[in-house]
């Protein structure tokens, strides 16, 4: 069998400093490219972050310095990546089969890193050993998009998340075959036991944003104190 083509895409900071490089694969599942739903939130972070100097009114509140951060289905890591250069402590997370293009894309971008990042294997729906409980963030782009993960992920993501958790998803809304039931139905389910929000398409990135490309930012449902 050929071996795998190996291609770069650079992706730029919104400071003009030296952006992420990604090598990304051809032959592999879908985690082998960086997906658009990926550059929308990782410019997204890079946008929200550079807000802290802003004044109160105009802040969107991601500060990520320090934050621990998780990344589910990460693929290539460019989201991951992008966390750890805003100074947070990130954990990328995907199947064992994409790990070493994620360690690879680690290594290749650590120079940029202020925080810290490391990869790990985390199958959705599959019992946590060796994971931090609830950290600050969890981040996840173009992670619905088949019927058999969503309970699943959904699981992960109730398992993971505390009262504090912030679960930043980025999707894109696909018109094609299953796609508008798969996410309606994880829509329905995620709502149970999560409160959503979505993020105006104003504050994307005024370059990396599209109309089919949303934000929703998520957080584990308060219980009621016993009557
Ligand atoms: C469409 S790709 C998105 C990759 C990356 N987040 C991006 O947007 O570029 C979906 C990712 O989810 C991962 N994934 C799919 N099913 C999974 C599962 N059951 N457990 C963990 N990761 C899974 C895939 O390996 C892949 O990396």
């Amino acid at each position: 069998m050929a071996s795998p083509f190996v291609f770069e895409r650079e992706v730029p900071r919104r400071d003009g400093s030296a952006g992420l490089r990604l090598a990304q694969r051809s032959g592999g599942g879908t985690g082998c490219v960086v997906w658009d739903a990926a550059l929308v939130l990782a410019r997204f972070l890079d946008k929200s972050a550079a807000h802290r100097q802003a004044p109160p009114g105009r802040r969107l509140r991601l500060p990520l310095l320090r934050k621990a951060v998780l990344e589910l289905g990460a693929g290539a890591g460019l989201v991951g990546l992008m966390a750890a250069t805003l100074g947070a402590n990130v954990t990328v997370t995907d199947l064992e089969e994409v790990q070493d293009l994620l360690k690879m894309n680690i290594e290749k971008n650590q120079h940029l890193v202020t925080g810290s990042i490391q990869a790990k294997v985390l199958k959705w729906g599959e019992e946590l050993t060796g994971f931090l409980p609830t950290p600050d963030y969890i981040l996840m782009a173009d992670c619905i998009y088949y019927e058999e993960s969503l309970e699943p992920l959904i699981k992960t993501l109730r398992d993971l998340s505390g009262p504090q958790t912030h679960i930043i998803c980025c999707y894109e809304e696909r018109t094609i075959g299953k796609n508008p039931e798969v996410e309606q139905r994880f829509f329905e389910l995620i709502q149970k036991d999560f409160e959503l929000e979505k993020v105006p398409l104003e504050k994307h990135d005024e370059e990396y944003r599209s109309e089919d490309i949303h934000i929703f930012i998520i957080q584990k449902k308060k219980m009621n104190p016993p009557s």
